[in-house]
């Protein structure tokens, strides 16, 4: 992830304009950090089969570091989620201002497909992957999600309407993060596998995040926790013990799911999958 981390820091929107803040805005959030959990489930899967692929696949890692970011600045706005603190840094309506923040989500979301149309692969590949970020990422993936999550506040949904939900604003990206390193090593059948894989652990680590913004401090989350209560999240709806039984559940089967893989993706995944799936337990 080191060299993930430097091609990030190389690969950082720019622009020269008049604008006095306008560039420093737009890398803010990426330099802060994150877990870059989707980019390492992408570079993992990537590594697991054709480790020559991996430089050009810190293109396609990048991209959708990219996307995630944006919705977390996008997230933050008053408007939504009115948070402070992201990555453990002021967030940009805070540093600065609304229109920067609003402004600076809408470039780093298409900066995310400038940097795929431009990554290393093939026509049909190249295609391929901007198809699926825009998929997951966009309308009827995480916009969507976010579209609910938002309508829905102080308006309390079924369980299985909550999956949907979570499913939409979080699953299918970090589904869409293992598809795409299927799709880069032209595996597309295992790509359809990882995806249905990534839907129930992207479904754990909404769940997770639900659970932690009960059970972390703002400092060690380094965003603003005890913020959901508005929310159709799993802990204000099901309480924090159906909500870590719900977890759990999954986490077995996601175990035993990871246990299945073949041995190069087992042992490529396992390190990162093996730290997420339990995350919830400390
Ligand atoms: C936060 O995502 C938003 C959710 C989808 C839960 P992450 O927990 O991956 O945030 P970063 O990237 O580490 O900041
Ligand atoms: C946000 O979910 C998911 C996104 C698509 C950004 P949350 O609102 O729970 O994420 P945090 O807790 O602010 O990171
Ligand atoms: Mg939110
Ligand atoms: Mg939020
Ligand atoms: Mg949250």
């Amino acid at each position: 992830m080191q060299k993930f981390e430097q091609f990030l820091l190389d690969n950082l929107p720019t622009s020269s304009s008049i604008h006095p803040t306008y560039e420093k805005a737009l890398g803010q959030m990426l330099i802060a950090g994150g877990k870059r959990f989707r980019p390492a489930l992408l570079l993992g899967v990537v590594n697991a089969y054709n480790p020559l692929l991996a430089q050009g696949a810190r293109h396609a890692a990048f991209a959708v570091e990219l996307l995630h970011t944006y919705s977390l600045i996008h997230d933050d706005l008053p408007a939504m989620d009115n948070s402070p603190l992201r990555r453990g840094e002021p967030t940009l309506h805070i540093a600065y201002d609304e229109v920067t923040a609003i402004l600076v989500g809408d470039a780093l979301n298409t900066y995310s497909f400038e940097i795929l149309s431009e990554a290393p692969f093939s026509d049909y590949i190249r295609v391929k992957l901007i198809n699926n970020l825009a998929k997951n990422g966009g309308l009827n993936g995480m916009v969507l999600g976010q579209a609910i999550d938002c309508y829905f506040e102080n308006k309390p949904l079924k369980l299985q309407d909550i999956k949907v939900l979570h499913t939409n604003k979080t699953a299918k990206l970090i589904a869409a993060s293992m598809q795409m390193g299927a799709i880069i090593i032209g595996r597309e059948e295992l790509g359809e596998e990882l995806y249905d894989f990534g839907i129930k652990l992207g479904l754990l680590f909404q769940i997770q995040d639900d659970i932690l913004d009960v059970t972390q401090s703002s400092l060690e989350a380094g965003k603003l926790t005890n913020n959901d209560e508005d929310k159709n999240s799993f802990v204000t709806i099901l309480g924090l013990n159906t909500a870590v039984n719900e977890a759990n559940i999954l986490a077995d089967e996601l175990n035993k799911e990871l246990n299945s893989f073949e041995d190069s993706l087992h042992s490529e995944l396992s390190p990162v999958l093996t730290k997420y799936i339990n995350r919830h337990k400390k």
